[in-house]
């Protein structure tokens, strides 16, 4: 078995090449003066496990040309592990004549890949999209081994969508946990209140999403948790985009400490997926 990454991840997949034991293969990558991007393979690809995302823009684009490369230099078996599936969030038609972001990529990405592995997609559901075997896998044990030192007395949700994993995070952890109701007004505002009575005085929070992008969400739980009486808030999520200054923003809002897997490789990297997946190849 060989690993690869077309550029976005680097830290992930040397280590989950450690973990399997495998090769890593390199790749050289550039830009053209127009700024088009250029991949080629180092080496002779056979069983290949790319690890990948599709965010930001030109990962996806290096993406489909490192898959193409990867088939015509004749990989017999080729496994995207995509580590945050960008562009998962416009999974269906809001308004009429928008296109699916989620669908147009895994058709694109069916061409090439044999299988693929989704690390906590924005929903489950976006492996049906893909034309070929694909998985998704819940990265909970890192959300766990990033909170259990912090002794926090209650997991919590921001939304609807994330309640399942506070469960199971909680539930990990031996702590009760609540949830928020939210609304969405703009994309960086939101309207949330609690969905029980609840006492935090003197309490401390994990708060657990799949991702964090401009951090209004977060920031909106934890001021909640806050103006409760709860002593500190950690904010841990899988996945790390942080638009728009979010990581500042969180730290100002009074969030003791951002903390998020290398499925983004950046400042807040805490725990690595590496050991989850070599776990899900090996078929553990
Ligand atoms: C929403 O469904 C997601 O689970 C996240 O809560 C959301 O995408 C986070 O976005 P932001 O950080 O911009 O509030």
């Amino acid at each position: 078995m060989q690993v690869i990454t077309f550029g976005s991840s680097p830290l992930l997949s040397s280590r989950l090449a450690k973990a399997l034991e495998a090769e890593l293969i390199g790749i050289e990558r550039k830009k053209f003066p127009d700024g088009e991007i250029y991949v080629r393979i180092e080496g002779k690809p056979e069983e290949v496990v790319v690890v990948q995302n599709t965010y930001p823009n030109e990962e996806l684009i290096a993406c489909l040309i490192g898959l193409q490369a990867l088939k015509s230099e004749g990989a017999r078996e080729v496994t995207l592990i995509i580590p945050y599936y960008g562009y998962g969030r416009q999974d269906r038609k809001f308004l009429p004549g928008e296109g699916v972001s989620a669908e147009a990529l895994a058709k694109a990405l069916s061409i090439y890949a044999d299988r693929v592995i989704l690390i906590d997609p924005h929903k489950d559901y976006l492996k049906d999209f893909f034309d070929v075997e694909c998985q998704v896998i819940h990265a909970d044990e890192a959300l766990v081994e990033m909170l259990f030192p912090k002794q926090v007395d209650f997991v919590a949700s921001p939304d609807v969508g994330s309640v399942e994993r506070a469960k199971r995070v909680a539930r990990a952890l031996g702590v009760p946990y609540f949830s928020f109701e939210k609304k969405r007004i703009s994309a960086t505002e939101v309207e949330m209140r609690p969905t029980e009575k609840l006492d935090l005085e003197g309490k401390s929070v994990g708060i657990v999403d799949d991702v964090i992008s401009t951090g209004g969400t977060m920031i909106k739980a934890a001021e909640i948790c806050l103006s409760m009486g709860a002593s500190e808030v950690y904010a841990a999520c899988i996945h790390e985009i942080f638009a728009r200054n979010a990581l500042y923003r969180m730290h100002m809002a009074g969030i003791s400490e951002v903390m998020a897997t290398d499925t983004i490789e950046g400042p807040a990297s805490r725990s690595s997926v590496s050991g989850i997946i070599a776990k899900k190849l090996k078929g553990l």
